[in-house]
């Protein structure tokens, strides 16, 4: 069956495309009409290829502002100023504290977090120029978990709620939406080393009792990218199955 086009006419750019819920979320915005670019470490080019649209692959390193000034480049020369960015790349290395030093917590925070700050530097004034955009920025529920080794990357997740929240006040008048999405464990090659064990007791919070998939976080970021979301800004949009409780 044939997607919706609900997003034709659209470029959009995905972090962190190249595996995992990145590459789902890109796969899906290209089935629904847009033309897609996607940033990885290494060229994503055998993903960008497979996509039903027009797709660019580049690649970049998210976490330093030289990375954004290539992809601002590329993309701005191969498709034209985004509409929509969708800040998906990240790390979650388990590190207890003994073994944190400054370099492991910087690069942490700065993979996760400062890319989304860099991103907006980069692509909010193209979009206040077209009075059109849409931000969407992954956070994670592991934020409300007992999990230790993980304070880094909860401090970086927290973060992109704040900073979410923050930015949608200064570009809400300009057509401009930014949201968050908060993921339960999802089964991406990033969680495949996770014991099975854990994801179950995981599963068992959950109202939906089954491992997320990367289709199951894609699907809110398409509704927060589309047109029909344009008076939705500054959220957490949880997608979780059901874990996290209203109280
Ligand atoms: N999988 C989960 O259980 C889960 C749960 C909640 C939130 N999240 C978040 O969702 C996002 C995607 O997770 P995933 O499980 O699909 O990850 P993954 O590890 O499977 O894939 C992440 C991709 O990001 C890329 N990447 C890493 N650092 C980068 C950098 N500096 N510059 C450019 N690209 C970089 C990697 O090369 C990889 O292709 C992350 O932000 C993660 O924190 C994941």
């Amino acid at each position: 069956m044939k997607e919706p086009q609900t997003h034709t006419g659209r470029i959009a750019l995905v972090t962190g495309a190249a595996r995992g819920i990145g590459y789902a979320v890109a796969t899906k915005l290209a089935q629904r009409g847009a033309r897609v670019a996607l940033v990885d470490l290494e060229r994503p080019d055998a993903q960008a290829a497979g996509l039903p649209a027009q797709a660019l692959a580049i690649a970049a390193d998210v976490s330093s502002e030289a990375g954004w000034a290539h992809i601002g480049e590329r993309v701005r020369a191969q498709l034209g100023d985004p509409d929509i960015v969708v800040n998906n790349a990240g790390i979650y290395p388990q590190i207890m504290l003994e073994e944190l030093d400054y370099a492991k917590w910087r690069h942490t925070l700065a993979v996760n977090l400062d890319s989304n700050y860099f991103s907006a530097r980069e692509f909010v004034p193209g979009m206040r120029k077209k009075r059109w955009g849409r931000f969407v920025n992954i956070s994670s529920n592991s934020i409300g978990t007992n999990l230790p080794g993980l304070g880094h990357y909860m401090a970086a997740k927290m973060g992109v709620l704040g900073w979410v929240r923050g930015l949608a006040n200064e570009v809400g008048q300009d057509g401009i939406t930014v949201n968050a999405i908060v993921p339960a464990l999802t089964n991406t090659p990033g969680t495949s080393k996770v014991p099975e064990e854990l994801k179950r007791s995981v599963w068992q919070l959950q109202a939906i009792k089954r491992f997320a998939e990367p289709e199951d976080i894609a699907g809110p970021i398409v509704f927060l990218t589309s047109d029909d979301a344009a008076f939705v800004t500054g959220q957490a949009l949880v997608a979780d199955g059901g874990m996290y409780k209203i109280s």
